[in-house]
């Protein structure tokens, strides 16, 4: 509690010719409106106290200040704004000094740039994040950074988003010391230092220097704008940074932040940036389970096991090497165990070859990675992960068996992407431990953790599984146990779809091409193919299913990318996907065969036949409380299937269109095809007759 307010405090060092302003708003001092205005009347006092020669502005150990309130966009605007603060920083003749400790993100590290000096601790970082909520940095961030350190690596830090470790943010100038030790007195022996130096105090849109090498080159910011903006294909955000950094050069500075505003306006009401906005708390959210009481603790972990050393357990033992946790990895016979292991330590030295890791990180990591044949070493895992193949039988088998073997209290997990979880939790006498812990592949890439709560998992599990998934550095969100889980089990809908289209006239790449333009980072036809056809070939025929199709296609070893063919054809060595005449005559065969009468089909039909039966899906997961949110369901296509983040994940942008226009869709292909799944649902019905979006519906819990 300060003094200020609840979350400004000031106080005075050295007699009071030292002010000392700390920011306390928990958890990381977002910038909303208390701290402003405190920071507003403190600023004040400092600059009217005549005693007072230097200013430290200082927060807490985890954030000087994470930046604005994001909560509060959308919002009408309450003064005094970021803006209106830094302008006071301006004002002053006294030297104020930055002190970060933990982060100074966005609006945080603008205040940061608005002060004379800025110091740091050694794991501090800084960054503009904005552009990751569709912004851009709003109270001249944008004018003050390239001001400091040059156009270039400014638009690279604005445009990129990532935050930058101290270490780096000096050797730019984005700092001008990274201290030692006792970092708050330190900081004030640099404050008391520039007190004692005199002088008029360094503003950072004074300077003109940093800005010469691209005032000299015009075409500079041309060229960086050219590498930047290439992966972010016409999104508004990164495309107005680089204006922004350009106005820092081209225009004086008052003139260049007003250019800043007026783009941050823009932005802030663009569709993009309310997806965007809508992610970051979805993601949050989706990490909470509604019902846990406050009590549960969550499990130790120390140790890893994972079975099953093939694509998806040595891509999750590499998440735990990743994050410092020692795994073992258990395989049946040595073979399969180096061949396991063998494709790990090549991931890691691929990472190498591409400079996102070092030598000694990959040797840090895997010396966390041992390998056995010996089953018995179930018994060193706080938690084990099982990821053998598809197979229910041998799963019981093996669930079983770490019944007998693993610790008590251990978290016991399957990989399962399609079996029934209550089924493998009964093969033990311990269901309460028991779980899915549903990673993507490639494993150790994919963000996304479905985390299956079967019907006697217990609280301690689940809290135990969300902590694991947030050491690994997974996104998570609780589901129940169904058909696919959420993710695939709306992926089924849309595969139904993809298939129906060739039947009916459209080629795989006219359907990847829609998929494409809406903005995934692959369409199902060429995701096929790099995933394997066999592998739902297989599935098909277990299940007495048929998809003429594929089927066809895998009959004539056409297995995707593997094969060289699939829906596309691959020049050897190649994984781009070649439109191939002879899908195409495979395609209009089975039409024909089919009695099917082939019409052309449009992209705003492919798009709609692609997108809505997956909405009508994840409306029927709402309703049998197999999902907790419609947010979470937009979390877990974000970050397992490359849904565009700008789009805010399929229930967003359900609600984005109206939930009446989709039911009206949906009703007119149900009305015209065999696949019952495109009947609106009724959660979609109802929502549509109220004109409510899924937004509306309250949280709820899993159903076991
Ligand atoms: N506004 C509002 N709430 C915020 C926030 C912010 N800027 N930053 C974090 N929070 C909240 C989170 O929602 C979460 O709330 P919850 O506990 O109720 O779920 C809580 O703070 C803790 O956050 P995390 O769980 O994310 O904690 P982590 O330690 O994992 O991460 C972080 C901390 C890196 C700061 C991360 O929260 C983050 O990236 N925050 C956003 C940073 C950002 O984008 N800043 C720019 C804002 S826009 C801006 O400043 C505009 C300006 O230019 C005018
Ligand atoms: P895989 O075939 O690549 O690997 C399975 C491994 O398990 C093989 O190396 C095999 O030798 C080993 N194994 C079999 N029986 C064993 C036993 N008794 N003890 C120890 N090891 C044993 O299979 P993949 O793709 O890694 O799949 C594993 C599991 O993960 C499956 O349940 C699958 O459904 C699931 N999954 C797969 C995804 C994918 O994209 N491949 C995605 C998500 C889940």
């Amino acid at each position: 509690m300060g003094n200020i307010n609840a979350v400004v405090n000031f106080e005075t060092a050295d007699d009071g010719r030292i002010a000392v302003i700390s920011l306390d708003n928990p958890p990381v001092n977002a910038l909303g409106h208390a701290l402003r205005s405190g920071l507003v009347a403190a600023i004040e006092r400092a600059r009217d106290d005549h005693a007072v020669a230097a200013v430290m502005l200082i927060g807490t150990a985890r954030a000087f200040s994470a930046g604005a309130d994001i909560s509060e966009f959308g919002k009408p605007r309450k003064p005094p704004s970021l803006i209106d603060i830094v302008a006071l920083l301006d004002t002053l003749a006294k030297p104020v000094v930055a002190a970060i400790s933990g982060l100074a993100l966005g609006g945080g590290f603008e205040l940061a740039l608005g002060c004379h000096y800025r110091v740091a601790t050694q794991s501090a970082r800084v960054g503009l994040p904005e552009v990751k909520l569709g912004l851009l940095p709003g109270a001249g961030g944008t004018q003050r950074l390239p001001r400091l350190i040059g156009a270039e690596a400014a638009a690279e830090i604005i445009i990129g988003g990532d935050p930058v470790p101290a270490a780096k943010a000096l050797a730019l100038g984005a700092i001008d010391a990274v201290l030692e030790g006792d970092f708050r007195a330190k900081a004030l022996d640099f404050t008391r230092a520039k007190a004692a130096a005199g002088g008029k105090p360094p503003r950072a849109r004074d300077r003109e220097d940093k800005l010469a090498p691209a005032k000299a080159d015009p075409a500079l910011l041309d060229r960086v704008g050219e590498k930047l903006l290439r992966r972010v294909k016409g999104l508004p955000a990164p495309k107005a940074c680089l204006d922004a950094v350009r106005a820092a050069v081209n225009l004086a500075f008052d003139e260049g932040q007003k250019k800043e505003l007026a783009l941050f306006m823009e932005l802030l009401t663009s569709p993009e940036s309310k997806a965007q906005r809508h992610v970051f708390f979805a993601e949050r959210e989706a990490a909470k389970l509604p019902d846990m009481p406050a009590s549960v603790k969550e499990k130790p972990i120390h140790r890893a096991v994972v079975i099953g050393a093939g694509t998806m357990g040595g891509g999750i033992a590499m998440c735990f090497a990743n994050a410092g946790i020692p795994v073992r990895v258990i395989e049946t016979e040595q073979a399969a165990l180096t061949r396991g292991l063998d494709r790990v330590a090549e991931n890691y030295r691929i990472a190498i070859s591409r400079g996102s890791l070092t030598e000694a990180e990959m040797d840090k990591r895997m010396a966390q990675i041992s390998g056995t044949i010996d089953f018995g070493a179930v018994a060193e895992g706080d938690v084990v992960i099982e990821a053998v193949f598809e197979e229910m039988d041998l799963k019981r088998r093996i669930f079983a068996d770490i019944d007998r073997l693993a610790k008590p209290g251990a978290l016991l997990a399957s990989n399962t992407s399609t079996l029934d979880i209550n089924e493998i939790a009964r093969a033990t006498k311990r269901p309460e431990d028991v779980l899915g812990m549903h990673f993507f592949s490639p494993a150790n890439v994919m963000r996304l953790l479905e985390i299956v709560r079967a019907s006697k998992t217990s609280f301690e599990a689940l809290a135990t599984a969300l902590s694991i998934g947030r050491r690994i550095g997974k996104v998570t969100s609780v589901v129940g146990v169904c058909d696919g889980f959420v993710g695939n089990r709306m992926l089924a809908r849309r595969t139904t779809q993809a298939e129906m289209l060739l039947l009916e006239g459209a080629l795989p790449w006219d359907v990847d091409a829609a998929v494409l333009a809406f903005g995934f980072p692959m369409g199902p036809f060429a995701m096929g193919d790099l995933a394997g056809l066999d592998v739902g070939w297989r599935i098909r025929k277990a299940r007495g299913v048929k998809a003429a199709i594929s089927d066809t296609l895998c009959e004539a070893g056409r297995f995707g990318q593997k094969t060289g063919a699939g829906y596309y054809r691959y020049e050897p060595g190649s994984r781009t996907p070649n439109p191939d005449p002879e899908v195409e005559k495979i395609i209009l065969a089975t039409s024909e065969r089919l009695g099917i009468k082939r019409r052309r089909i449009g992209a705003e039909e492919i798009t709609e036949r692609m997108m809505y039966p997956m909405i009508n899906e994840g409306a029927r997961i709402l309703e049998e409380r197999m999902a907790m949110r419609a947010s979470d369901i937009d979390i877990i296509w974000i970050y397992g299937y490359g849904w565009p983040v700008w789009r805010g994940g399929p229930m967003f942008y359900a609600d984005q269109v109206g939930l009446s226009h989709i039911r009206d869709r949906l009703a007119h292909y149900a009305a015209n095809s065999t696949d019952k799944m495109l009947t609106p649902a009724p959660w979609l019905e109802k929502l549509a007759a109220e004109g409510k979006g899924f937004a509306s519906l309250p949280v709820q819990t899993i159903a076991v």
